[in-house]
């Protein structure tokens, strides 16, 4: 069975995703760390961001393991230097690049296939797999957003400002919805989940509610 998650940055989907997951007892896969770790690759090799060959060669060459708690790119632990602001910022050359994306999406139907699996994105429910058996469209109020994105970036030990974030958010919820391929939608079967007011643990339930409704359809 193939739940899709997709919204907006900053809805908590990351973390909810792979609780979800978990309880489930299904695999987890986060296709924005894939969309990073590219970015990753193209900022260490100095690239020029207009050079989109370039860019959707170290896609296809890039080795990206997903399959255990850590984001492994070409053999080494990138799980934290994904989810610098710095990386942020440029992962959109990767999530913006037709072939990156051909790519990507080939390797996320590969690594579904045949599996009980959770996966979230952007575009998990209406362009990788438009005949998921359960998609769900998490998303919250841009200022929320924003002061979740603060709050975990603090965590992770990066000092930021609530403007600036929500400034960055904003600027990212364009790009997302304005992409010409795969942009973030809601897929017309998607059930919504708003998540203003409530806890992580709240959402978690809501949302195991809603598949094992369509598990035991
Ligand atoms: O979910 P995230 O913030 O880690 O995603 C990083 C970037 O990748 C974000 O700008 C949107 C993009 N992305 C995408 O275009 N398609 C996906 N399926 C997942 C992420």
């Amino acid at each position: 069975m193939i739940v899709t998650i997709d919204g907006p940055a900053g809805a908590g989907k990351s973390s909810i995703s792979r609780r979800l997951a978990d309880e489930l007892g299904f695999e987890f896969l986060d296709t924005g760390a894939m969309y990073r770790a590219v970015a990753l690759k193209g900022l260490r090799a100095e690239i020029d961001w207009d050079d989109t060959d370039r860019l959707a060669e170290f896609a296809k060459s890039a080795s990206i393991d997903l399959s255990g708690s850590a984001v492994i790119l070409d053999g080494e632990d990138v799980s934290h230097e994904i989810r610098t602001q710095q990386v942020t910022e440029v992962t959109r050359y990767a999530a913006n690049n037709v072939g990156v994306r051909e790519e990507l999406v080939r390797m996320q139907r590969e690594i579904a296939d045949g599996k009980d699996i959770v996966t979230e994105g952007r575009d998990q429910g209406t362009l990788v797999f438009p005949n998921a058996e359960c998609k769900i469209f998490l998303t919250a109020s841009p200022e929320e957003r924003a002061r979740r994105r603060v709050e975990d970036l603090a965590n992770r030990g990066e000092k930021v400002d609530f403007e600036l974030i929500l400034q960055q958010q904003t600027k990212r919820d364009e790009e997302d919805t304005q992409r010409e391929v795969g942009p973030l939608l809601k897929a017309e079967d998607a059930i919504e989940v708003m998540t203003d007011g409530m806890t992580e643990v709240e959402v978690l339930e809501k949302l195991v509610g809603i598949v094992q409704r369509f598990q035991h359809a």
